[in-house]
């Protein structure tokens, strides 16, 4: 089942609970959580990032249940890491209008480790906006975070932040914030306090009421807050 967030804005990701270990260095004592979000333009519906390689069908059943997955015209690269972007040729290959949307360092990662052909792909820049029908989504760069490529997707309309691994958690539990997770995992680790988190936290500071739905674990309700994420002494 698929969750919604707001109107026309769906949650479609996937809960893998069977994974013990990321990248052979994190372990995964509650799973973890690949994120993916529907967002449905009058004109179009976007897609907010994948999920991770095997589990298409489960997201493209949740797609279905909400629009025809076919009619996707965007498909938005956050961040090229394969728990994010790894289903993007199975979902280009199904969604035969559907534009990758990513940065330049993101194109050059993505067209090498999916071999996404050019004509599918759209490169964006920081504060470049698209709106697929009264759901206007604006995207930031923010290098580094977590890898070179990274990039924010804000949705104005609802004022809900798309932050990729930023604020992501490494769990199955709680993601939709039925029941409650205390596990502090290795990544929410690594990003408090990254002085690369810094920068990224402009786009995040979005004014009380938005809402950050990262790309794994559980949303954040106030991320207006996000430069004390970034760092711990700045509140
Ligand atoms: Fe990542």
């Amino acid at each position: 089942m698929g969750y919604t967030i707001a109107p026309g804005v769906h949650w479609v990701g996937v809960k893998d609970w069977a994974r013990r270990w990321f990248d052979a260095l994190i372990p995964l004592p509650q799973g973890t959580s690949y994120n993916a979000h529907l967002v449905v333009g009058r004109e179009a519906p976007a897609l907010v990032d994948t999920v991770n390689p095997g589990f298409e069908e489960v997201l493209w059943t949740k797609i279905a249940a909400v629009v025809d997955p076919a009619t996707i015209a965007y498909v938005v690269m956050n961040h090229a890491e394969p728990d994010h972007a790894g289903a993007l040729p199975w979902v280009l290959m199904r969604a035969p209008k559907a534009k990758v949307l990513l940065t330049e360092k993101g194109y050059a990662i993505a067209t090498r480790l999916y071999s996404i052909p050019e004509e599918r792909v759209g490169v964006i820049h920081e504060g470049q906006t698209l709106d697929p029908g009264g759901k206007t989504l604006r995207f930031h760069e923010v290098p580094f975070v977590h890898w070179p490529e990274t990039m924010f997707t804000y949705l104005l309309e609802d004022r809900i932040l798309f932050p990729c691994d930023f604020f992501g958690a490494h769990t199955a539990k709680g993601v939709l914030r039925r029941g409650s997770s205390r596990h502090r995992d290795a990544r929410q680790g690594l990003f408090r306090g990254n002085p690369h988190a810094l920068p990224a936290s402009g786009p995040a500071r979005l004014g009380k009421g938005s809402r950050a739905w990262p790309g794994c674990g559980r949303p954040k309700p106030r991320p207006h807050l996000a430069r004390s994420w970034a760092h711990p002494g700045l509140v």
